[in-house]
């Protein structure tokens, strides 16, 4: 039986045996797009290579890239756990084309994968293609021999794949592994697809369209492609598994995780050793690439990751910190193939340590609480949002740990309550600080962090990024563009690798490359704004 790293190889080998270039898996925090939140798929770290932006010395490559979807257009969080494929970290299996071959070679080279090396049953394989795309039906029906019935035409965004809001974008075929008739389901596009019958294996995209703010989209010069396998899914298929977390992989970290607690990998506690072996790897890799737990952006995704699975920890009855002691297991199994991960060992294990040893110390009392409000309401009504808020503010529940804990009996969370709470509480901090001097003038970094979220610091990591512009200040107000060379600014963006002065310690120094005539950059910490740039004319709402 191939394992989870056997697979891995047999993919990149095939491909470079192709004449594709193996590149390294990016980090999880992009480095050339600030509007994503972590790295969703093996095509953002050669967005720019599909945009012409950008030209190397390869136009094929092929990856396994680490992804995470726990935030922003793909986000998995909420079903990690209770169902057979969701994962909130994954490996994404892909080859690249950028402006080289199209459909017909890149039809053919999956095909070919699936079928001699990978030994899938042909009989078993169908496609979708986008409704319009007679030419990959074609190629499907010549190539691949598939009759018309398994080559399904879409009419929706199904089959219309787009990275984000913005960027490159363009119609795919996705292919579909049929595991038989015992199993419910019905194909792609039929009132019964949500069923495992019909289990969707790799997405081919024919990137030929770019897509901009205002909706609007336009045709990329080039043609190119983008593929997408998830590791663990043709790994499942692969080792005669219907469950992503019955892999060898898997396995061995739910097998760690009740070796630390009840014992019992399959008994009750299944769903707790399932959510642990997945944020176990969403948190160290998070971890490894700079991203530390916090209150905002990223290091809040983090947090609440990490805190989710410490309340399943809890519940399975663990007395101390469990999912420090996890980390040298998840090492041994995935460090060759990602050696950042083995690099970062001892402050994935300390950082992951001291959030539960601090998240311990209110999670019992908080439960408790739960408990007490669940016990007032009657079947089926939801927790008020006071409640959940409490839990928030006073106990460190994230909103979706608190869905989380509810969800087994089927309740919900009256959401809205809870956000007029938190609305509630930030109009009394503004109404506290609205004075006069300096409370008043920084009044406005606090509406700012509030309108658009804290930057986040990726200088754990890198000494140079892209951000998006957030906000302009000047003379103590936020504008939208400056006007006249030789304004003085601040410059807020959503990311920054400028450590702000804060502590006592001195604020870095650098220089901006794109805001025009931008001379010098320095970090300055309000609150958690935490960078801004001096000296830009002429500077506007753009990424900089
Ligand atoms: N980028 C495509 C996906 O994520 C391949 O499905």
């Amino acid at each position: 039986m191939p394992t989870l790293n056997d697979i891995r190889s047999t993919f990149l080998d095939f491909f470079a045996r192709h004449d594709h270039r193996i590149v390294p898996s990016s980090p999880l925090v992009p480095r050339n797009d600030p509007t994503l939140m972590f790295t969703n798929s093996g095509m953002v770290q050669f967005k720019n290579l599909f945009t012409g932006v950008e030209r190397r010395d390869y136009t094929r490559a092929a990856t396994s890239q680490k992804c995470v979807r726990a935030g922003g257009k793909h986000n998995d969080l909420d079903n990690v756990g209770y169902t057979a494929r969701h994962h909130t970290f994954f490996e994404m299996l892909g080859n690249f084309s950028f402006g080289d071959y199209f459909k017909e070679q890149a039809i053919p080279y999956a095909w070919d994968l699936l079928t001699r090396d990978f030994e899938l049953d042909r009989d078993r394989l169908l496609v979708t293609v986008y409704h319009t795309d007679d030419e990959a039906a074609a190629i499907w029906k010549k190539y691949a021999g598939l009759p018309d019935e398994r080559i399904i035409r879409i009419a929706s965004d199904d089959n219309f794949w787009s990275m984000g809001a913005t960027g490159p974008c363009g119609p795919c075929t996705e292919i579909f592994y049929d595991h038989g008739e015992h199993i419910w389901g019905g194909p792609p596009g039929s009132a019964e697809e949500d069923g495992d019958r019909f289990i969707e294996i790799w997405n081919l995209v024919f990137m030929q369209n770019e897509r901009f703010e205002d909706g609007t989209m336009r045709e990329l010069d080039m043609q190119s492609i983008d593929t997408g396998m998830g590791l663990e899914r043709i790994g499942a298929l692969l080792q005669g598994k219907h469950d992503n977390y019955d892999t060898d992989l898997m396995r061995a970290l739910i097998e760690a995780s009740a070796n630390l607690t009840d014992g019992e990998p399959d008994g009750s506690g299944n769903v707790h050793h399932r959510v642990i072996a997945d944020h176990l790897r969403s948190s160290s890799f998070l971890i490894a690439d700079g991203v530390m737990p916090g209150n905002e952006g990223r290091g809040y995704v983090l947090r609440r990751i990490m805190r989710r699975a410490m309340r399943h920890a809890h519940l399975l009855g663990a007395e101390d910190p469990v999912m420090h002691r996890l980390v040298g297991g998840l090492v041994g199994l995935m460090g060759q193939a990602f050696p950042e991960l083995g690099r970062a060992q001892a402050l994935i294990e300390e950082t992951l340590k001291l959030e539960e040893t601090r998240f311990r110390q209110t999670l019992a009392r908080g439960l408790r609480l739960l408990d007490e409000e669940v016990a007032k309401l009657g079947d089926g009504q939801p927790l008020p949002g006071a409640a959940a808020f409490r839990l928030y503010d006073t106990f460190g529940f994230p909103l979706d740990l608190t869905q989380d804990a509810l969800r087994e009996e089927g309740r919900a969370v009256d959401v809205a309550g809870f956000e007029a709470a938190m609305a509630e509480q930030r109009a009394k901090a503004r109404a506290a600080r609205t004075g006069t001097g300096e409370a008043a003038d920084a009044a406005i970094w606090f509406d700012i962090t509030e309108a658009a979220g804290a930057t986040d610091f990726l200088g754990y990591d890198t000494e140079t990024a892209e951000g998006v512009v957030q906000a302009i200040v000047a003379d103590g107000r936020a504008v939208d563009a400056l006007t006249g060379a030789g304004s003085t600014a601040w410059v807020v963006f959503n990311q920054t690798p400028f450590y702000a002065e804060a502590g006592g310690q001195v604020a870095d120094h650098g220089r901006c490359g794109h805001l025009k005539e931008c001379s010098t950059m320095a970090g300055r910490a309000f609150g958690p704004v935490s960078a801004t740039c001096r000296n830009a004319a002429a500077g506007s709402r753009r990424t900089g």
